[in-house]
This record gives C-alpha cells, structure tokens and sequence, in this order.
C-alpha cells in the first residue's frame, strides 16, 4: 500500500484541524495524531508515518524520532489484544518475568510474537508508570495491576471465548 493509499476519513481529518489550532505548531499534535493513527490502522506502518508528516506538514525523520523513541507506538501489525508485561525493576521484583513465561505459555508464543488466530501479541515493555501495583499488565489500554497468572489466564480465557474461540 503507498503512502497515498493510507488516508485519515474526512471525519479524523477535521479532528486533526481543531486539535493543531490548540497548538503553537503542528509538531505538538503529532503525538495525539499517531495515538489516532494507531487506533484507525491498527500500527504506524512507513506509509502511515508518511501520510502524517504530509498532513501535520512535518519532515518524515520528524515523525520516525517520535515513533521510534517510545515503545507505545507499533511499526508492526499486532493482535487485537496487546499485552505489555511491565518488566521494569519494580515489576521485576514483584515476579513480572515469571508472569511472562507463564502467559507465553498459556497463548503458545514467544515474547513479541502474536498468537496465529491474531487474538494477542505480547511485549515486554518498560516501566508503565504504576509500580505501587506491580507486576503491571497494559491490555490495549487498560491497566491490569498486581496482575498474576490466574487473573491472566482468567483474562485470555474470557477474550477468547468472546471471539468464539476455544477457552
Ligand atoms: S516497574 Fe512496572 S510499572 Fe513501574
């Protein structure tokens, strides 16, 4: 798909326009802009991060240092379902890596890989900013703290029997 291809509807684009006029520039919108983006095409694919830059009129290096610096923002499609282990020291301590491997376990993939039916992918992340509740689990964008095994596979069970899967 070329950049050309990928398009804003005509209902984001004047959501563009109203939140650029908050700003001194059009830079300052890129991160809600990329946020939109994200939730619209699912990841920020380089067509995606060119068809930014040609709307917020920004250089594209100026729209990859921001998608490359922080780690909520995906170059790559994912699952329906994103689960972030917070790994960071606070997580760590509290048994994040063990909640890991056993969530890996329970979805049969790797760390960074997405289960064949698309359902989830897993990321270890970098500290999610809650550690009073470690270990932390990001689902989309619901935070699931003192998370432990049970309550994830209470969690992938659920998602799974809504998509009509297997339990
Ligand atoms: S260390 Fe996990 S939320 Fe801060």
């Amino acid at each position: 798909m070329s950049a050309d291809a990928v398009r804003f509807s005509e209902e984001r684009l004047a959501e563009i326009e109203t939140l650029v006029k908050r700003y001194p520039g059009p830079q300052s919108a890129l991160m809600p802009v990329l946020y939109m983006a994200q939730e619209d095409f699912g990841y920020l694919s380089m067509d995606t991060q060119k068809m930014i830059a040609g709307v917020l009129g920004l250089r594209l290096m100026q729209v990859r240092e921001v998608v490359t610096f922080y780690t909520m923002f995906r170059e790559q499609p994912c699952g329906t379902h994103l689960l972030e282990v917070c790994t960071n020291a606070g997580c760590m301590l509290n048994g994040a890596y063990e909640l890991a491997e056993h969530m890996c376990k329970t979805l049969g993939i790797k760390m960074g890989e997405t289960t064949p039916d698309g359902l989830f992918t897993i990321a270890e992340v970098e500290c999610a900013g809650a550690c009073g509740g470690a270990p932390v689990v990001q689902v989309n964008n619901i935070y699931h703290e003192k998370a432990t095994p049970d309550s994830m596979d209470a969690l992938i069970t659920h998602v799974r029997a809504q998509a009509g899967g297997k339990a």
